[in-house]
């Protein structure tokens, strides 16, 4: 099969060929959802840091296979290698990725969507540095699934989505990281900036790099993304104006609702976006998201203000959302 050829193939009557990336928290969860629902898709390949299974692989097996350790390998997975070998319809990358380069996450994308086969992905790096490549245009933006990337449980993509079709949207304001409202809380209750810092970092809902989420560059990933989910200006991440909360003021925090907020709005000059820290007034929507809770609020001339809000923080929110991009993407193929 030549590049470019795999797309023609429909999955019509047949479960798509799936080769996943990544077997953690989130390519762990997917395996299960997998096998909660037998038939809906076809694992071809897994692959993790070192090694990889190909084959008519059962999710159990895998499951079992990597609770027992790294799989076998020679140091390393070939994405593009695999990726020809395997033939999926469809790529699910769920590996780690660095944020500042988007890589390994961005040469897998890449891989899969430069063979003309679809991709899913979990990560907001490589879609926030790489836009244009991954989707900037029609063909791409129509074979690659992030709705993981920018809110996991919470359907924000698939709401920017549905908006864009129906109506002129004028802005969007969200709170997109769970860290740092779960900080901002805490030090509203009475903690240090450093000890809420800690406490994020027990209770495993940071970052493994705790300055993504805290000087807003995680929300600035999310708001690029859905920018450009809602418009065609191709918002970059280096455009939009980041300050986040590690440097905060813990007095200014117990004076009222304060959360990091994202916001971006379209002007006859192009998309402007910023992260930056905002008192909340108690009416807003934002102001009754607790915990890690998440929240988008989009705002446009016919839609009025239509918000989403909610989801839960954790793996399988996000492996469900990657997994309901594999069955879309595999009615759109077929
Ligand atoms: N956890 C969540 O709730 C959540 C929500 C939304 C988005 N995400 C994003 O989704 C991604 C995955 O999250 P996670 O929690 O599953 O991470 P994780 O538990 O750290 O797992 C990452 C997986 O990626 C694998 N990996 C790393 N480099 C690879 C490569 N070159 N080829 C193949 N596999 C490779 C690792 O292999 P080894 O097992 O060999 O180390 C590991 O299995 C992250 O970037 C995260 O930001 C996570």
């Amino acid at each position: 099969m030549s590049q470019g050829e795999a797309h023609a193939e429909p999955t019509a009557g047949r479960p798509p060929r799936i080769a996943l990336f990544g077997l953690g928290g989130v390519g762990r969860a997917f395996l299960e959802i997998a096998g909660e629902r037998p038939g809906t898709l076809r694992l071809v390949a897994a692959a993790d840091s070192r090694g990889a299974l190909i084959g008519d692989l059962d999710p159990g097996d895998v499951l079992e296979r990597k609770a027992a350790g790294h799989l076998a390998g020679n140091g390393g997975v070939d994405a593009g290698g695999l990726i020809a070998e395997v033939e999926p319809d469809i790529v699910v990358d769920t590996v780690s990725c660095d944020f500042a380069s988007g890589e390994p996450s961005l040469s897998i994308l890449r891989a899969a969507l430069d063979s003309g086969r679809a991709a899913v992905t979990a990560n907001k790096a490589p879609l926030a540095r790489a836009w244009r490549a991954l989707a900037g245009d029609a063909d791409r933006a129509r074979r690659i699934g992030y709705a993981a990337a920018a809110g996991a449980a919470l359907p924000a993509v698939a709401v920017a989505r549905a908006l864009r079709r129906e109506d002129d949207v004028a802005s969007l304001e969200a709170v997109l990281t769970g860290t740092t409202t779960f900080v901002l809380e805490a030090i509203a209750g009475g903690a240090s900036v450093e000890d809420a810092s800690r406490g994020a970092q027990a209770a495993g809902i940071a970052e493994p790099d705790p300055s993504i989420d805290l000087g807003g560059w995680d929300t600035a990933a999310k708001v690029v993304i859905l920018a450009n989910t809602l418009w065609p200006d191709g918002l970059e991440l280096d455009s939009v104006d980041v300050s986040g909360i590690e440097a905060i003021d813990a007095g200014e925090v117990r004076t009222g609702t304060v959360r990091l907020v994202g916001r971006a709005e379209r002007t006859a000059g192009g998309v402007c976006a910023r992260v930056g820290v905002l008192r909340l007034e108690d009416d807003h929507p934002l102001a009754r998201l607790r915990g890690s809770e998440k929240g988008v609020v989009f705002r446009g001339p016919g839609i009025g203000e239509v918000v989403v809000t909610g989801g839960r923080s954790h793996p399988r929110g996000a492996a469900g959302a990657a997994f309901g991009d594999v069955l879309e993407l595999a009615g759109g193929l077929a």
